[in-house]
């Protein structure tokens, strides 16, 4: 089949059998331009808890489906590629986890929410990179926190609050190979262009950037910035919704320096249109998991969403 042909029977298929299509900023942008919500994981987390479709399509990674079946269990969760994913979620084994986790029994443990349903059964609050600062700033100050699995955030957070969170030693291993010296020559031939970049980047890196936020938050900072030019140090997947969002604005990335070519996550391109047709025309493979761990993983995730609300991060 043609993609036009796939694409017309993905639409036709969505609405014969009622399904939601939830896709990540980071998917291919043919994926996103079919989804019914495209956004970062706390709002697609939000939308797999709202929707009464019966089946959701998830086009992201692994613990992003796995956490929309948490949410809402009794829908059929579907994902297009089981094999995508996650470095983060991969750094962070729960029998590992749980003995470090007993070391230190004085600790409340935060996990950003790119980890597995077992280390989310670990954890006391779950987080996502457009809420976890301002989650770790409601504790108390002298609350001791464990954070995993990604080092860089939690380095990020530890720095912006003057915390001293334990880290768990895992990195995204696409943001952290984003080398702040390709960053800084790019500034120096874009003299004036803000750089905006993911805080699962390298503490370097994240120094020379001018604004560090999620996706959506990065999203946000570029269409109420006045500047024609940003330098984006992310994964390529959110330029389709950048361009989309601000057609006069011009976005340069690490590809363009031509040393790095870093900025693709090959776990998030593991789902094609092809796989993406299959997967709803056969309602397969699908996120299948037993109740018990179902109900241990749930408890984190609705207390951040529950705190996310009070706070006014969400609505
Ligand atoms: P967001 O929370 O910004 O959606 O990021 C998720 C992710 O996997 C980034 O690599
Ligand atoms: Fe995981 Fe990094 Fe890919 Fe995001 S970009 S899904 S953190 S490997």
């Amino acid at each position: 089949m043609t993609d036009q042909e796939l694409k017309q029977e993905i639409l036709r298929l969505k609405k014969e059998k009622n399904a939601v299509i939830l896709g990540h900023y980071y998917q291919r942008h043919e994926i996103q331009e079919l989804s019914d919500y495209v956004g970062d994981s706390l709002a697609l987390a939000q939308e797999a808890q709202r929707t009464d479709a019966p089946i959701i399509v998830f086009c992201g990674v692994h613990f992003m489906a796995e956490t929309a079946k948490i949410l809402n269990p009794t829908r059929k969760v579907l994902l297009p590629d089981m094999d995508a994913s996650c470095s983060l979620a991969e750094s962070c084994k729960a029998d590992e986890f749980a003995a470090f986790k007993a070391a230190h029994p004085d600790h409340m443990v935060i996990s950003y929410i790119n980890c597995s349903a077992e280390i989310k059964a670990l954890s006391d609050l779950i987080c996502t990179s457009g809420n976890a600062e301002k989650l770790v700033r409601s504790l108390p100050a002298d609350q001791k926190i464990i954070f995993a699995p990604d080092k860089n955030l939690g380095g990020y957070i530890n720095q912006a609050t003057g915390r001293q969170m334990l880290l768990w030693n895992g990195v995204c291993t696409v943001h952290d190979a984003m080398q702040a010296e390709a960053i800084l020559k790019l500034k120096a031939e874009h003299p004036g262009a803000p750089v905006v970049a993911h805080p699962e980047c390298n503490a370097a890196l994240l120094r020379v950037a001018d604004f560090v936020g999620s996706t959506k938050a990065m999203l946000n900072f570029i269409k109420q910035h006045n500047s024609k030019q940003f330098i984006v140090a992310t994964e390529t997947g959110i330029l389709y919704e950048m361009r989309r969002e601000n057609p006069d604005k011009e976005f340069i990335t690490l590809r363009d320096d031509k040393s790095c070519a870093c900025d693709d996550c090959a776990y998030m391109k593991l789902n094609t249109l092809e796989k993406f047709y299959r997967c709803l025309r056969d309602e397969q493979p699908e996120i299948v998991m037993d109740a018990a761990k179902i109900e241990a993983a749930k408890r984190p995730i609705v207390r951040m969403l529950e705190m996310s609300k009070q706070l006014g991060i969400i609505k």
